[in-house]
């Protein structure tokens, strides 16, 4: 007997589909009335997090009303600054709030501890994997070194990152011992990710946006090539994509360098752009707006359409170009599903 294909896995390993198998960005989350329940009755954010029964079940929460491909671990990036000792904290339609980083707290941080206190999610990992059907891939993830910096030091999302942009120029050692800190800590959580079940990783670069090229190179691209590398040489040729959002014209010198196996592609990036600037046979994941999809109708249908005859004959996973808003509402997705799976 051979072992069911996971479509989703091997797309990202270099085989073009027929159709693209798909996954939503953010897919479990608030536009899902079964996770605001779940949440509203948890203690925190965090709590949902770091308790293994409940993060099972709000990873398992999407796949149970759509045929999607993959399951994403229920985690954030931000878990990895909480296990670095900063204090994290998620506040009601507030976003993330941090104690912000400033020079002198670079030393205070302990890596040591980091595997120790995210057991629970490593966990939840092991459990997903049990419940998980044969046939469906799951990703584990990360923050990239940058985007969890843009936010340990400016200590909420800014819209320019220039907390953390000028703490670069201005502080160099103590910015590069905080990116040596977080490189070693994202491989050492990627790897025991695989250790613990995953199929595939994601290195969410959310804010590889507003750099630039000298910047984009030393933030972006080097400890983005460094986590891969770091994870590969303890999980040999383990599946990565990259998402460097925002990227625009740096993203062939991205993938390139990091030799990702996936780039995921935000919705800003133009799809004949990409095809024509990219090497053909590197698989490219995205890019719906997610605001189509939360609006909905012919003109959503149209772009995923157009989307899936662009990228035809290059390896290319299905997914929104950013994450998925809480106001989306569950048919556009169910509707979005079906385009993609049957045309
Ligand atoms: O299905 C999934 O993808 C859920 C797992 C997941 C979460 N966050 C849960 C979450 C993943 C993969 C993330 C990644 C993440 N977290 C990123 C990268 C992706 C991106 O959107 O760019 C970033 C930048 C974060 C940091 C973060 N966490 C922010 C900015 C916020 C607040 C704004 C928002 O989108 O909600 C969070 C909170 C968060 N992370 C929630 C969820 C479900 C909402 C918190 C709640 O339930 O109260």
């Amino acid at each position: 007997m051979t072992a069911t294909p996971k479509i989703l896995l091997e797309t990202v390993l270099g085989k073009a589909q027929a159709r693209p198998p798909i996954w939503i960005m953010r897919q479990a989350g608030r536009y899902l009335p079964e996770y605001r329940e779940l949440r509203a009755a948890a203690d925190g954010f965090l709590d949902v997090c770091y308790t293994p029964k409940l993060a099972t079940e709000v990873t398992l929460q999407p796949l149970r009303r759509f045929d999607l491909d993959a399951a994403i671990l229920f985690s954030d990036i931000l878990v990895i600054p909480d296990a670095l000792g900063q204090k994290v904290a998620f506040e009601k339609g507030e976003g993330p709030i941090l104690d912000p980083l400033s020079k002198g707290h670079v030393s205070m941080l302990n890596p040591r501890q980091v595997l120790s206190h995210l057991q629970p999610v490593l966990e939840t990992v092991a459990n997903v994997r049990a419940a998980l059907p044969a046939d469906k891939t799951l990703i584990g993830f990360c923050g990239a070194p940058w985007t969890v910096a843009t936010y340990m030091i400016g200590g909420k999302g800014s819209p320019d990152q220039a907390a953390a942009r000028l703490f670069a120029l201005r502080e160099p050692d103590a910015f590069r011992a905080l990116i040596d800190i977080l490189v070693e800590a994202s491989i050492d959580y990627l790897v025991a990710q695989f250790e613990a079940g995953v199929d595939v990783v994601q290195i969410f670069e959310s804010w590889a946006l507003n750099l630039d090229e000298i910047s984009f190179a030393n933030h972006v691209i080097a400890p983005n090539k460094r986590v891969v590398d770091g994870v590969r040489a303890r999980v040999p040729n383990a599946p990565i994509i990259g998402f460097p959002r925002g990227a625009a014209a740096m993203v062939s010198r991205y993938a390139a360098e990091t030799q990702v196996n996936m780039l995921g592609l935000d919705y800003s990036m133009p799809v004949g752009f990409a095809h024509q600037e990219l090497p053909a046979g590197l698989g490219v994941q995205g890019n719906l707006d997610p605001l189509r999809l939360a609006a909905g109708g012919v003109q959503m249908e149209m772009r995923a359409r157009e989307i899936i005859e662009g990228f035809s004959g290059r390896p290319h996973v299905f997914n929104l170009g950013h994450g998925i808003i809480p106001q989306t509402p569950i048919e556009h997705v169910a509707r979005l599903v079906d385009i993609v799976k049957k045309g």
